[in-house]
């Protein structure tokens, strides 16, 4: 959802000339956006701008981003919501003087109202963003007599929405103001020079120390200073830097093609991390949380909502919770049954994405409690909550959620196994073998993606030719199914959809016919022989029948399949982890094949800050 940056230094206090660091961090946060990119410096006393549309590495050979220098500078790279994706709607934008450079990270909902005010003041615009109006705004202010942070505070104050905005200007040349207001915005702290950005794999070749920033604070860098004030008011902030444990190692492609295949093989690792790393008395406190509660709301969106449908599953069957999981724009309804006695868990990777953070907050209103499980330290769903689980995958750069996806539910059953025990729904024999196996599924994704990795890829053969794909499941298996599903759309640009398996005969097997792929996630004794019905329903109307099943089905299954994956025996409430591998495996090399970035799929970023 746009991603931007901000560097102020000291002359040669930089390892390389601005531009090119400023182009080294957008491309670090070009899974926020990749519709069009531009870079603004302050170099004595000119202001120079190029931008364009395109992605980060095609611009910076054709507007040679890394020949500019200069005392402070601004990127941004886009993710298109008020204008199409063209030249003149690159961020940065430019007052009438050219004096003033903004970009700018989320929507600004008054911004006609503004933009109509300005232009009868005499103010022309160049572009169809929101965004312009900020640098028209300053621009005003400072034409009638305020100083540039005056300036820049009154035109904050006049916006509605969200933004995460960074300024420069020749008024003052070596500062960069900023602002925030729902969009992420980090100061990261640095020798001789500091930086502002959306996010921290911007900033992690350059510092680990980091100020995430509030809502409605707004300040400014020097190469040296870092000033934030809230409602007019100095902030203090040095007890606010966090020490951030990501290597930039794990921001980088490490030798892989695209950081979507790193990070499907990241898994055994960020498993395990995530396992060791929980902290258990926070687990224990949200158990102890559940265990009072009437009612369990589950929410997120995408792939954090299908992990929360897995939770759903785990909190019913295994602790007997009133367990309900809701896509996360679509809270309203759930503000009127929610009360002091319900409690929300909020799935979120990034911890910033909109709908869910509206989710919490509209819950909050209503007395629920919220219990945050997030991939990023201190965002800003973990700090609106009122117990936070972190997940350790590390940092997830394609835009196709992965390892935070197996790392979240990993989280959701070790809470579910712990709540389990503590309702003594689980004997402390079946709580041991549960978590011994648990510990076990690092291993099992290792050997998954070690022999099934090839098979995926035979099969991405066959299927990137098809249009068309059901991917069906009973119980866990529907939001494997459903993950898989959106997992294939989203990358390969396939028209995937998944259903409980039992519904496919209540409309959607009318689309089947001769080759049409149909994908079986079997993962539950209890569901084997009403899913071998639905195999053969699939089979007479001629379907290419792709089946995941546990070893001991491998013999039964086979004979109904045209395409096999092995899976594991494994207890059915621990599965979905193992059982997400192939899927996520098949979508990839069926985007590769299709010759597609899996990294980058069109129309999509990751973190979306917009409703
Ligand atoms: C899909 C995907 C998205 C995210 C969704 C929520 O591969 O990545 O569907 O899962 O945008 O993002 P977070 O988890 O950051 O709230």
């Amino acid at each position: 959802m746009c991603g931007i940056i901000g560097i102020s230094a000291l002359p040669g206090s930089l390892p390389e000339p601005l531009g090119r660091v400023i182009r080294r961090c957008l491309e670090r946060l070009e899974y926020r956006g990749y519709d069009s990119a531009g870079i603004a410096v302050v170099n004595g006393e000119a202001l120079i701008v190029r931008k364009g549309k395109g992605k980060i590495s095609e611009l910076a050979v054709k507007l040679k981003f890394d020949l500019l220098d200069g005392v402070s500078g601004i990127g941004h790279t886009r993710w298109a919501t008020h204008g199409k994706p063209s030249d003149s709607n690159a961020h940065p934008h430019l007052d009438c003087l050219e004096k003033i450079a903004v970009v700018h990270n989320g929507i600004i909902s008054n911004y006609l109202e503004l933009k109509q005010r300005l232009e009868a003041q005499g103010h022309t615009f160049r572009s169809e963003t929101d965004t312009e109006v900020i640098a028209h705004l300053v621009e005003e202010y400072v034409r009638q007599g305020l100083d540039l942070l005056d300036a820049f505070r009154k035109a904050v104050c006049e916006l509605d929405g969200t933004y995460a905005i960074a300024m420069i200007s020749v008024l003052d040349p070596c500062k960069v103001y900023f602002a925030r207001k729902t969009s992420p915005l980090i100061v990261g702290l640095c020798s001789g020079f500091n930086i502002v950005a959306s996010d921290i794999p911007a900033l992690l070749e350059y510092t680990s120390s980091v100020i995430v920033l509030h809502d409605g604070e707004l300040g400014y860098i020097t190469p040296t200073e870092v000033y934030i004030e809230r409602d007019g008011v100095p902030v203090s902030w040095r007890d606010r830097v966090r020490t951030i444990t990501w290597s930039l190692e794990m921001a980088t492609k490490g030798g892989y093609p695209h950081f979507m295949l790193k990070e499907i093989h990241e898994q055994p690792l960020a498993l395990t991390n995530t396992l060791t790393g929980l902290d258990l008395d926070t687990v224990r406190s949200v158990c102890r949380l559940l265990d009072r509660t009437d009612r369990v709301f589950i929410t997120g969106a995408g792939t954090s909502y299908h992990a929360g449908l897995v939770g759903e599953y785990l909190l019913t069957e295994l602790c007997g919770l009133d367990a309900h999981t809701f896509i996360a724009s679509e809270y309203r309804k759930y503000m009127n049954i929610a009360d002091e006695n319900s409690v929300l868990i909020a799935i979120s990777q990034s911890g910033e994405t909109i709908d869910t953070l509206m989710a919490v907050r509209s819950l909050r209103k209503t007395g629920c409690k919220v219990i945050a499980i997030s991939n990023v330290i201190d965002s800003t769903i973990p700090r609106e909550s009122d117990h936070v689980v972190y997940t350790r995958a590390g940092p997830e750069i394609g835009v196709a959620a992965t390892k935070t996806f197996t790392t979240q539910i990993l989280t959701l059953t070790v809470i579910a196994l712990e709540l389990a025990r503590m309702r003594e729904r689980l004997s402390s024999t079946e709580y041991s073998k549960l978590l011994t196996s648990l510990k076990e599924i690092p291993r099992l994704v290792e050997q998954i993606l070690r022999i099934h990795e090839i098979k995926a890829k035979v099969l991405a053969r066959y299927i990137k030719d098809r249009q068309n794909m059901y991917y069906l499941g009973r119980g866990l298996g529907v939001p494997i199914a459903m993950e898989g599903a959106l997992k294939l759309k989203e990358i390969a640009y396939i028209h995937a959809e998944a259903y409980p398996a039992g519904e496919s005969k209540h409309g959607p097997i009318a689309l089947v016919e001769s080759g049409f792929p149909v994908v079986f996630v079997v993962l539950d004794d209890y569901y084997v022989d009403s899913t071998v019905s639905n195999i053969m329903e699939m089979r007479a109307r001629d379907a290419y029948v792709i089946t995941l099943c546990p070893v001991k089905y491998a013999q039964k299954l086979s004979r109904l399949s045209d395409f096999l994956f092995e899976l594991p025996n494994i207890d059915y409430r621990l599965a979905p982890i193992p059982y997400i591998i192939p899927l996520q495996l098949l979508a990839y090399y069926t985007s590769v094949m299709r010759g597609l970035d899996p990294d980058k799929p069109r129309n999509l970023a990751k973190t979306v800050t917009v409703e």
